[in-house]
């Protein structure tokens, strides 16, 4: 069991404990139990009556939900690092480029792949992050998917089949969709929780998308999409119809996808992820529309070595507060409760009594500085459940 204290600027989560959306509590105070969960937040003046022991001061700084990023794609070996600069250079992003990680990939061992998303995920922890979604989608045949999958899982239990990334070269589109919903999913669906798609130009269409989505749904895996990544199309609407837990990217949408997000808000969550429009130089989308319409958002950090090679929820936040026109407030909440929605969790993403004691201390007076100072190192201490994993108290 511990206690924070001096907790100047407490984010929960939870309206119905501090004001507005983001449940903010001022002097505040937070004790965990021994399970890691929360046992208890309030005011600090109340801390006495729910803690007897020694609390730790942070001294007035900011405390947050830890990041909930529910997009990576962490499973892969070598980096496209000359497709980045000569992208820079001008040549445009496309789906295309997965080719040279996949064979990089294929290449790897087990102990190099569990390597990589080791660094990733502890890269990603120092940044704030305490939940990670972790993708297939780089091995592309089925020993080298189930092979990224059981990688994925020393992780985080957050995994997604993603075998529908691109079909691989060696292979003719009609055999690959087949085994991706046959062998290959026969494969992977007991390492995976969830099922996901590139459905875009370059990758696969509305049905053979549907088509996937459906055969790994009929096994049990939860389904979400990647959609309007690189131009308008059918896959939001297909992810709505079919109810994926989160339609991701939502980089070109028409007005009538806004609006099937916006009915389906309960449903399906649109992912929005930044970075990778920061990093391919493509336009950002609009999140004031999608949120003022009543579309749920998420925020994540799509971290993969093509299109978005961070995994820095921090820049995240930033760029959907300066580029994206969403609010600090709107912008910490799709980093934390959003992303857990987007997992159809509730136990992660906020600061209430029962959740995962998973909190980040900010080196800072307010969450309004992720944004504020766009770039700078501010966490100061991460905890995961209810253990101090990163910095100090
Ligand atoms: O989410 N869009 C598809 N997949 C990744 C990029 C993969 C890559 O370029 O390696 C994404 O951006
Ligand atoms: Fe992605």
């Amino acid at each position: 069991m511990f206690a924070l204290t001096g907790i100047g600027h407490l984010v929960t989560n939870d309206e119905t404990v501090g004001s507005g959306k983001l449940g903010i509590l001022n002097n505040a105070a937070l004790v965990a139990d021994d399970a890691g969960s929360i046992a208890w937040v309030g005011k600090q003046s109340e801390l006495a009556s729910h803690f007897d022991g020694k609390p730790n001061d942070v001294g007035g700084r900011a405390v947050i939900p830890g990041f909930v990023d529910s997009h990576t794609h962490l499973v892969f070996a070598g980096d496209r690092a000359s497709e980045f600069e000569s992208r820079m250079q001008g040549k445009p992003y496309a789906a295309g480029g997965i080719k040279t990680t996949m064979a990089a990939t294929r290449a790897a061992s087990d102990a190099e792949l569990t390597a990589n998303v080791a660094r990733l995920a502890s890269e990603a922890l120092a940044s704030g992050t305490t939940t990670l979604e972790v993708k297939s989608g780089y091995g592309l045949s089925v020993r080298d998917e189930e092979r990224s999958l059981v990688a994925a899982k020393t992780a985080t239990n957050e995994t997604t089949f993603l075998g529908a990334h691109v079909v691989p070269p060696d292979a003719n589109a009609d055999d690959y969709v087949a085994l991706v919903q046959g062998e290959m999913l026969n494969a992977c669906k007991g390492h995976a929780k969830w099922i996901d798609v590139f459905c875009d130009r370059g990758a696969f269409d509305v049905d053979q998308a549907r088509a996937i989505l459906q055969s790994g749904a009929a096994v049990g895996l939860g389904t979400r999409i990647h959609a309007n990544q690189l131009q308008q199309g059918g896959g939001v609407q297909l992810g709505v119809d079919l109810g994926v837990a989160s339609c991701d990217h939502c980089t070109h949408l028409s007005q009538s996808d806004i609006e099937a997000l916006a009915g389906a808000s309960k449903t399906t969550v649109a992912t929005l992820l930044p970075t990778a429009e920061l990093c391919t130089r493509s336009p950002f989308p609009d999140a004031r529309k999608l949120i003022d319409a009543g579309v749920t958002v998420a925020l994540a950090s799509d971290c993969n070595p093509g299109s978005s090679y961070t995994s820095s929820m921090p820049l995240v936040i930033a760029l959907a507060v300066i580029n994206m026109k969403m609010t600090c407030d709107e912008a910490l909440w799709s980093a934390t409760a959003g992303g857990a929605q987007a997992l159809r969790r509730t136990d992660i993403g906020n600061l209430r009594a029962g959740s995962r004691a998973d909190l980040v201390v900010l080196d800072a007076a307010s969450h309004i500085h992720l944004a504020y100072r766009p770039g700078v190192q501010q966490v100061q201490a991460v905890i995961r459940g209810g253990k101090a994993i990163i910095g100090s108290l």
